[in-house]
């Protein structure tokens, strides 16, 4: 199919405002846990719960074509080893593209890990993992995926993490035809989410509990059978700069911080795993 998103982009020159709210519920559709996901405090607050049974779910309602997304999440509190908590894009399909968060759980006041990975045309292998630098168990923090045709940005209360940007020109595949859901899932992941796999859920501490809230798709384009729905949060045309923006390079800056002192595994350094050669986007430079 020759169907370029960023020219019908051009001529799908009208966008919609929605009216925002704050009610996370509006958004999303819980698909899984047989009770244990639960929309809680009239609609503001989403919890999801895994226990020995079983773990919960959610997805947005909506497939989008680009986007900014936001989401505050409150991780498990105390002993949450051998949990993992996601929050992702996804498309469908056998050459699918997906985009990943998983907060991987650890043992009370040991330190999670917050694991990236970056899926195009069905193929990974690209992840990268951090510590945080703050405790991701006490307080709300905002996770955000930025979107466009030229470039993936994994955002930490703004803090850009990691940037995979458009090398279709150097032969790697980038996510731009295939619209994408969110989806969110607490599940157990013991065998190699904590210690890789030494440290065991504790079913003793069960329920396990993360908190979602102001899920925020304001500025991202829904895919609607086949046609774009363009909105944003403002009634001017800049307002739609999410749609072509790179980092600058004080965010270039806070990224280089972060991945200094933050990032513990990138598998563009990792030299052994790739005997014949790093992946093209690692070395090509733009
Ligand atoms: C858990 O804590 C240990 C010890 O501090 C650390 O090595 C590990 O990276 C932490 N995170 C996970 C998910 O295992």
């Amino acid at each position: 199919m020759a169907y370029s998103p960023i020219i019908f982009l051009t001529f799908f020159f009208n966008y919609f405002v929605f009216a925002f709210s704050s009610n996370i519920n509006q958004g999303l559709a819980i698909t899984w846990g047989n009770g244990r996901a639960k929309f809680q405090d009239n609609g503001k607050l989403l919890t999801l719960s895994l226990d020995k049974s079983s773990g919960s779910g959610f997805q947005s309602k909506n497939e989008y074509l680009f986007g900014k997304f936001d989401m505050q999440v409150k991780l498990v509190p105390g002993n949450s080893a051998g949990t993992v908590t996601t929050y992702y894009l996804r498309s469908k399909g056998v050459a699918w593209d997906e985009i990943d968060f998983e907060f991987l759980g650890n043992l009370t006041d040991e330190p999670y890990i917050l694991h990236t990975n970056i899926i195009s045309h069905g193929k990974g292998n690209r992840e990268q993992q951090f510590y945080l630098w703050f405790d991701p168990t006490a307080d709300f923090h905002t996770y955000s995926f930025l979107w466009n045709p030229r470039s993936i940005v994994l955002m930490v209360d703004g803090t850009p993490i990691r940037e995979f940007k458009n090398m279709e020109h150097f032969g790697v595949p980038f996510p731009k035809e295939q619209p994408m859901r969110m989806y969110s899932s607490l599940w157990n992941a013991d065998d190699w989410a904590t210690q890789g796999g030494r440290v065991k859920t504790d079913w003793s501490k069960a329920p396990f509990i993360a908190s979602y809230r102001n899920f925020n798709a304001n500025n991202a384009c829904i895919w609607l059978s086949g046609k774009l729905l363009c909105r944003s949060d403002h009634h001017s045309m800049s307002s739609k700069a999410w749609l072509s923006q790179e980092l600058d390079s004080i965010s270039l800056n806070r990224m280089k911080w972060v991945q200094m002192n933050y990032m513990i595994y990138n598998y563009c350094t990792d030299i052994n795993r790739f005997p014949k050669g790093l992946p093209k986007e690692c070395v090509a430079s733009t």
